[in-house]
C-alpha cells in the first residue's frame, strides 16, 4: 500500500513554512529533499564510525570499507547490474564526462559520429561538443515528434555505419516526455554505436534492468532520488570498461606504481582515483533503501496519479500553456509552462510569496528552448513532483495560478 501521509512524516523539511505558508515542494528534477533514514546515516557514520576506506588495517577502516563495498551492491542490485560495472562518480555530469574522456576520445576518429537530441540537459551537450571538436567528428542532432518524444523515424534515417556514439536520455528534465529507449538502444547496436542513456530522471521515477534494456553506459544522480549530493553513478558494461583507460589518475586506482608506469586496478576502482565520498555513497543506499520498502512499481504508478491529475486540472487554465505531452500514460511527472504575459521567473516569484518552490527559465536546456521558440521569451516555469507530493497541493497550487490569471 501507497501510504502517501506515512512517507511524508519521514521527510523533515515537509513541516517547513515558507513566507508563513505550508512549503509545497515542487522543484523534484532539480533535487529531491532527504528522508530521516539518509540524513541520520550521514551523522551516525561521522559520530561513530567515521575513517578513510581501502587503506588503514584497523577496524574503523575495514568497518567503512565493507558498508563503501555493500552500498555499491545494494545500487548494482537496485539497477540489475553486475557489481563492478557501477562506479561511484559526483554526479550524471561527472559520468557523462568520464565516458566522453575515457570511451570517445580514444574510440572515435574524424569520420565518426555523434547523435544526440535536441531535448537533452547540457551535461549530455557539451561533453559531446567538445570530443566532435577535439576528434573533428559530427555532432547530429534529433527533433522531436509531436508528442513531445525524441522521434525514432528520423532517428533510423539519420544513424548509419559511421554512427559511433547515441546519447540519449531517457526522461526530459524539462518535458517530462518518456523516450522509446528501448527502440532506440536496439536500432543503435544494429547499426554498431554504443548507446549511453542518461538517467537522471528517470531512476527515480521508474524500474531501471540494465540487462533487460541492453544499454552500453547508463547514468545517474544520487540527489534526484533521495539521497545526497556529491554522488552519481556510472554503469558501464563490462567488456567496454575493461578496455577503457581511466578518467582520473592517483590514490587507489591501482595495483602496483613503478617509477614510469603503473597497473591499474582491477573495475571498478580502476575509475575511483582519490579518497571517494564515502559517506554519501553509503547514504545513497539508504536512499535506494527506502525507494525499494516502498517498491518503485508502487511509486511509478502513484506519480501516474498525480501526472493524471495535474493535467486535468491543467485544462482549467486559460492563460496558462502547457509544453509537453497532454498524454499521462506516456510523461513523468515534470511540467514545462508558460504565461500569455508574464515571464518565468515573475510566476515562480508569485509562487514563491505562496511557499511553492518551482523551477523557472532554462532548465540547462538551452538548445530544447531555442528549438521550441522559448528562449527568447525567458524559457517556462517548471513543476516536478514526487513521492511525497499529493493531489491536495496540487489542488492548492492551481487555486494559486487561478489566483495569478485573475490579477494578471
Ligand atoms: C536529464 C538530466 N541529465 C543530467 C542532469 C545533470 O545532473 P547532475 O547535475 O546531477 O550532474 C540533469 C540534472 O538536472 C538532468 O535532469
Amino acid at each position: 500500500m501507497f501510504d502517501v501521509e506515512k512517507i511524508r512524516e519521514e521527510f523533515p523539511v515537509l513541516k517547513r513554512k515558507i513566507n508563513n505558508k505550508k512549503l509545497i515542494y515542487f522543484d523534484n528534477a532539480a533535487s529531491t529533499q532527504k528522508p530521516k533514514a539518509v540524513i541520520e546515516k550521514i551523522k551516525e557514520i561521522y559520530e561513530n564510525c567515521y575513517a578513510n576506506i581501502h587503506r588503514g588495517i584497523h577496524t574503523l577502516s575495514q568497518e567503512l570499507s565493507d558498508e563503501y563495498e555493500n552500498a555499491r551492491k545494494i545500487v548494482a542490485n537496485f539497477v540489475n547490474s553486475n557489481f563492478e560495472e557501477i562506479i561511484f562518480t559526483r554526479n550524471t555530469t561527472e559520468s557523462i564526462n568520464l565516458i566522453a574522456y575515457s570511451y570517445a576520445l580514444k574510440n572515435l576518429n574524424k569520420n565518426d559520429e555523434i547523435i544526440i537530441s535536441v531535448m537533452e540537459h547540457h551535461s549530455n551537450i557539451l561533453p559531446w561538443q567538445f570530443v566532435s571538436k577535439k576528434v573533428g567528428c559530427k555532432l547530429t542532432y534529433v527533433s522531436l515528434n509531436k508528442d513531445y518524444k525524441i522521434n525514432v523515424e528520423e532517428f533510423k534515417e539519420k544513424i548509419n555505419r559511421n554512427t559511433k556514439v547515441v546519447s540519449i536520455t531517457h526522461i526530459s528534465n524539462v518535458l517530462g516526455s518518456i523516450n522509446d529507449i528501448e527502440e532506440i538502444i536496439k536500432i543503435s547496436h544494429e547499426n554498431e554505436a554504443i548507446v549511453i542513456i542518461d538517467a537522471a530522471q528517470s531512476a527515480p521515477h521508474t524500474k531501471i534492468d540494465v540487462k533487460k534494456l541492453d544499454a552500453d553506459f547508463l547514468v545517474f544522480s544520487s540527489h534526484k532520488m533521495l539521497g545526497p549530493t556529491g554522488i552519481g553513478i556510472l554503469y558501464g558494461k563490462k567488456d567496454i570498461l575493461e578496455e577503457m583507460e581511466p578518467f582520473l589518475f592517483g590514490g587507489d586506482m591501482i595495483k602496483d606504481v613503478d617509477f614510469y608506469s603503473a597497473i591499474w586496478n582491477d573495475l571498478p576502482w580502476k575509475f575511483e582515483a582519490g579518497t571517494p565520498n564515502i559517506v554519501d555513497a553509503i547514504a545513497f543506499a539508504e536512499a535506494v533503501k527506502f525507494l525499494e520498502n516502498i517498491g518503485m512499481e508502487n511509486i511509478e504508478k502513484y506519480l501516474n496519479e498525480l501526472t493524471k491529475y495535474f493535467l486535468d486540472r491543467f485544462s482549467e487554465l486559460r492563460k496558462f500553456k502547457l509544453v509537453g505531452s497532454r498524454n499521462y500514460k506516456n510523461r513523468a511527472p515534470i511540467f514545462s509552462f508558460i504565461h500569455d504575459y508574464l515571464k518565468s521567473h515573475e510566476i515562480a516569484k508569485l509562487l514563491d510569496l505562496e511557499g511553492i518552490a518551482v523551477r523557472s527559465g532554462y532548465h540547462c536546456a538551452h538548445p530544447l528552448m531555442k528549438y521550441l521558440n522559448l528562449f527568447e521569451s525567458g524559457g517556462t516555469v517548471r513543476a516536478s513532483l514526487y513521492l511525497y507530493n499529493t493531489k491536495e497541493e496540487i489542488s492548492y497550487f492551481f487555486d494559486i495560478l487561478k489566483k495569478i490569471e485573475n490579477n494578471y
